[in-house]
């Protein structure tokens, strides 16, 4: 099933300069870029794309780290899309992430870990659109 979903190279690793060797394996793990930008979230808006998690203990300080820089955002494309970029993500704390994962290689911690991909085609079906309009998306 060709599926679309949204990832965000976090403010951790733009910072250490990964964000083409993430997008290399993303290309390599056979997704397609369909959609790319560079920008640095405002808080208001960390706020509302985190909102699901806003009782959570660490929605404060996920919200701080994520507008503490520039965040790589893509639409990608692909067959499975959603579970296989989270396949090549790895676990949330990557203490526990497979080899070859992104979190495994470029991780620094479970706020610090690279990368966010959508977790359901609800969830990528309003993440898209929340950083990418229609005509921003190569058909
Ligand atoms: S969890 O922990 O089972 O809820 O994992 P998950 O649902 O994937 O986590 C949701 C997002 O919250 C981030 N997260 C954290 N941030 C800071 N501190 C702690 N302890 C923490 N635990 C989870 C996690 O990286 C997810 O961020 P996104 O951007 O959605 O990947």
């Amino acid at each position: 099933m060709l599926q679309r979903t949204l990832s965000i190279i976090k403010p951790d690793a733009v910072s250490r300069n990964l964000a083409g060797d993430i997008l290399a394996m993303i290309q390599a793990a056979g997704l397609t870029v369909k959609a790319t930008k560079m920008i640095q979230l405002t808080r208001a808006q960390a706020e509302a794309f985190y909102a699901v998690h806003k009782e959570r203990p660490f929605y404060g300080s996920l919200c701080d780290f994520m507008t503490s820089g520039p965040v790589v955002v893509s639409a990608l494309e692909g067959e499975n899309a959603i579970q296989a970029y989270r396949d090549l993500m790895g676990a949330t704390n990557p203490a526990n992430a497979a080899e070859g994962t992104i979190r495994k290689r470029f991780a620094l911690d479970v706020e610090k870990n690279a990368v966010h991909g959508s977790d359901a085609p609800e969830t990528a079906a309003q993440e898209i659109p929340f950083f990418f309009s229609a005509l921003e998306i190569v058909g």
